[in-house]
């Protein structure tokens, strides 16, 4: 990827060959841009499971295509589809996004009639998904400028410095990204920004990912480490503080990369702005108190004990640790409401709250 532009998408249809989706191998960012091919609903599920696509709307899109690999290899039988779907809904369990295109597509499967393509008419949907998430997150990027807009015109047209975690930027989403959107529509209308790129352990989700990212469109930006973000806010050094979210429950509680909590008690300690940007498919209608109903993915431990980087010029991984240490891999945490400022969805900006949101959302009310 030069630059992100109009066309960039992280997931498609292989150019002349409609029996194969394509997809960038995430992994391997930022050392090497490989494009990968999904032939199988198996191989879409191990580029779920071990992080080749991530980010949570990339997560429900891979999903379904996924589901539309089942349904070619399956001569069109839903049976096919339906268990595709039950080991795709394992595979990650905190991104609710994944639960929300397994369950629209299956939907569909439902109300074919009898004898229907169903490879046909899921890659219709697959790709009206990514369709949406684009202009959902362009609905992102127009409210959330706003923010950085009033911040800019407060400093005089200073720069607005936005301290980010983890990935929620293009690669995380189909293009534009939620968190990032904002970003590049400041950039668009001219207002000057400066990135806090938080490196975002175990996975270095920010330093292989968002840096990446933002370089290749030209956005300023720095790596910091994680713990550096308190001390930054205590020096005036962060204006706002704008995350993604892996889920957010109808009361606003909001699950994110593991370290972004610590990141919202420092910002409210510090009076810094604490944004969530997020599609209305990340909410999930049927929880509210996110800390006992999210469910918060462990995984495996040498994600900690190793780090992937660049040794003697070739990618590689290293280990930091002993190997007898004991360690633990919680992949998330949960952000209650009342430490979040707001919420940015493609509808606007509300508060972290079931009020907020339905003010927003009225026709999900009564779900
Ligand atoms: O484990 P990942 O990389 O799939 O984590 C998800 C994320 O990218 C982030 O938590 C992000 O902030 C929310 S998804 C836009």
């Amino acid at each position: 990827m030069a630059q992100r532009g109009e066309d960039f998408r992280t997931i498609w249809l292989k150019p002349g060959d409609p029996a194969i989706v394509q997809i960038i191998d995430q992994r391997l960012l930022p050392h090497e841009y490989r494009v990968h091919d999904l032939c199988t609903w198996q191989d879409g599920l191990v580029a779920i499971t071990d992080m080749y696509v991530r980010g949570a709307p990339l997560i429900g899109a891979t999903a379904a295509w996924s589901l539309y690999l089942a349904a070619l290899s399956g001569a069109d039988s839903a049976a096919a589809v339906h268990e595709a779907a039950e080991a795709l809904l394992k595979s990650r369990p905190t991104a609710v996004n994944l639960r929300w295109a397994v369950d629209r597509i299956l939907r569909l499967v439902g109300q074919a009639a009898p004898g229907a393509a169903l490879a046909d008419l899921i890659l219709a949907d697959a790709q009206a998904i990514c369709d949406e998430d684009i202009e959902i997150s362009r609905g992102i990027g127009m409210h959330g400028v706003s923010l950085l807009d009033a911040i800019s015109k407060k400093k005089s047209g200073g720069s607005v410095n936005i301290l980010t975690h983890c990935n929620a930027g293009s690669l995380a989403t189909i293009n534009w990204g939620t968190a990032t959107a904002p970003i590049y529509f400041a950039q668009q209308q001219g207002i000057d920004v400066h990135v806090w790129v938080d490196e975002t352990r175990p996975r270095n989700q920010g330093s292989q990912l968002t840096a990446w990212e933002l370089a290749a469109n030209n956005v300023p930006h720095t790596l910091i480490v994680d713990n550096a973000g308190g001390h930054l806010m205590q020096h005036g050094e962060v204006d706002i503080v704008i995350t993604g979210t892996d889920r957010t429950t109808r009361c606003g509680d909001v699950a994110n990369k593991i370290g972004t909590y610590l990141k919202a008690l420092a910002a409210y300690d510090n009076g810094v702005p604490f944004y969530v940007a997020l599609p209305s498919t990340t909410i999930d209608w049927n929880s509210c108190d996110g800390l006992a109903e999210i469910p918060i993915e462990q995984r495996d431990v040498a994600e900690v004990s190793d780090v992937y980087g660049l040794s003697d010029g070739r990618p590689a991984f290293v280990r930091t640790t002993a190997a007898s240490t004991p360690i633990s891999n919680y992949a998330f945490d949960v952000t209650p409401a009342r430490l979040v400022t707001g919420l940015i969805t493609e509808r606007g900006i509300c508060e972290a709250s079931e009020t907020g949101l339905l003010g927003l959302f009225p026709e999900m009310a009564a779900s």
